[in-house]
């Protein structure tokens, strides 16, 4: 089969490769100079909308409603926008191999591509219960999410069991979103997740309590401390109860799962310098090996306002990313150098009427203020002190204002008033800083 050769190759059509087409047009690209190879069918999209309005019983979010860049405010990346670029999006196609040493990507059908330079965006695909030997856990019935195809089988599932009951496997970030958005369409859910509270990656046992009251106050049945650690099926191979390793059995219709994510680095694996499970890039986004790009969730970059090095598994990293990186390949085309990737961690989520921002680093001793259950808008926060700066602030129910004071003050870092003090000021703290 011939060879076909671009001066850019991006690999993966998720959010850091729509972002990267859009920067590539804005700073000047001639037609049929870049080409992004997606194993997904459509263009690149707003992924976080998949685990929200995407799955909503009513006026549900639709493609080509959530095409990049709507995400952060821009225009939307339409199908029709790559053809007027002349970029050539090659859709449900898997790159199967790369060959860094003579730059060249092999798919599924056997086509090869050329690249001049390839940046990596292959994203995270989910961890699945199989992967640790669980009985049953490749039964029909038990979901997880990534991608449209999966959120699409999820609809399907929510419609076939209508009022049903659900098992949410996994208190993070996947497990909060779902559990609220199946409570939405009316299933009966229960969330196991071995840890003693939600989302422990970021949330304190305060921050945490909070979320786990709302969800039970919105019918969720939440079971801590334990795994699913097998399933029973009926007849038809389909799921139909969930066994706890504590001994509890778990009634189920549907199982969603959401036990973590791990980085897509088949293609590339053992060609570029690897670290804290991402490839190891440079404040530009540069691999070690020349022409070789990586961003998103496969990164693992340098976090310079914490004299750090990290992988970031979240949106407003993928896009940031994506663009530093093109607009390094460009100034470095023109002999021109751009400043260093200076990011400030940014997370965020939104479930029920609930909203939350979080900025900077979880580290140190949090001061969580304004948890108030009595105000029918809930709104509290919570900062984190290291070496006597504040260094994190996380919001839930900030208004645009708010949230970015409190950005303000985890990216400044300003000594921290004593913790009486903080508690009493809370949120005015940020605001008057
Ligand atoms: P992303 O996963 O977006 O894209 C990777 C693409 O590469 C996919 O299209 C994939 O098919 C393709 N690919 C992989 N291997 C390939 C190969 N070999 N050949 C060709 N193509 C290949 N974050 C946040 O901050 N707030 C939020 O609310 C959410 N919500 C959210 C919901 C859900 C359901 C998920 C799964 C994730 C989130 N996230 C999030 C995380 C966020 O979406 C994630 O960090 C970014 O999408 C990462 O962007 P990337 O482009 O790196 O990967
Ligand atoms: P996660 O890391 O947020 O949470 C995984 C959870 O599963 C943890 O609570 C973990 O302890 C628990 N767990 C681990 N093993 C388990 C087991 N055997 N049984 C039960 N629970 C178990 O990962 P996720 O929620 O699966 O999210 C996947 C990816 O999607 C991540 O990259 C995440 O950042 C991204 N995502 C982000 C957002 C957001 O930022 N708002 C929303 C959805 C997804």
């Amino acid at each position: 089969m011939a060879e076909k050769y671009y001066k850019y190759v991006i690999v993966g059509g998720g959010v850091a490769g729509g972002y990267a087409a859009r920067e590539f047009a804005n700073l000047g690209l001639e037609p049929g100079e870049l080409a992004i190879i997606s194993k997904e069918a459509v263009a690149p999209y707003e992924r976080p909308a998949l685990s929200k309005a995407y799955l909503f019983p009513e006026g549900a979010a639709r493609l080509p409603g959530f095409h990049v860049c709507v995400g952060s405010g821009g225009e939307r990346l339409l199908p029709e926008w790559y053809t007027e670029k002349g970029i050539d999006l090659i859709l449900d196609t898997e790159v199967v191999k790369a060959d860094v040493a003579s730059k060249t990507l092999t798919t599924t059908s056997g086509s090869v591509y050329k690249y001049g330079t390839a940046i990596v965006a292959t994203g995270s695909t989910f961890i699945k219960l199989s992967d640790f030997g669980v009985p049953g856990a490749d039964a029909h019935g038990i979901h997880y999410l990534r991608e449209i195809k999966e959120a699409d089988a999820l609809i399907e599932a929510i419609k076939t069991k209508k009022e049903g009951v659900a098992v949410v496997v996994g208190g993070g970030y996947i497990g909060l979103e779902l559990a609220a958005v199946l409570v939405l369409n009316k299933l009966k859910v229960t969330m196991v997740y071995p840890e003693p509270w939600c989302m422990p990656r970021l949330f304190t046992t305060d921050i945490a309590s909070f979320y786990e009251g709302y969800y039970q106050a919105k019918g969720v049945t939440i079971v801590k401390g334990t795994v699913a650690s097998g399933f029973e099926t009926d007849e038809h191979g389909h799921v139909k109860v969930v066994k706890l390793k504590d001994g509890r059995e778990l009634p189920a219709d549907i199982v969603v799962v959401g036990v973590g994510a791990r980085p897509v680095l088949a293609p590339f694996k053992g060609q570029l310098v690897e670290e804290k499970g991402g490839f190891k890039v440079d404040s530009f986004f540069k691999t070690n090996v020349p022409d070789v790009y990586a961003v998103g969730d496969v990164a693992t970059f340098p976090l310079k306002l914490y004299g750090d090095i990290r992988r970031v598994e979240h949106v407003d990293h993928s896009r940031k990313s994506a663009i530093q990186a093109v607009q390094a390949i460009k100034a470095a085309e023109a002999g021109n150098t751009i400043p260093e990737y200076d990011y400030l961690p940014f997370f965020y989520s939104r479930s029920f009427d609930l909203s939350w921002q979080f900025y900077g680093d979880n580290v140190g001793d949090d001061v969580v203020f304004g948890r108030d259950n009595s105000t029918p808008k809930p709104k509290f926060g919570s900062y984190w002190i290291k070496d006597g700066k504040i260094v994190g602030a996380f919001l839930e129910g900030g208004s645009p204002e708010e949230n970015k004071a409190i950005a303000k003050v985890a990216r400044e870092q300003p000594a921290a008033p004593s913790k009486e003090t903080l508690l009493a000021e809370g949120l005015d703290f940020a605001l008057k800083n």
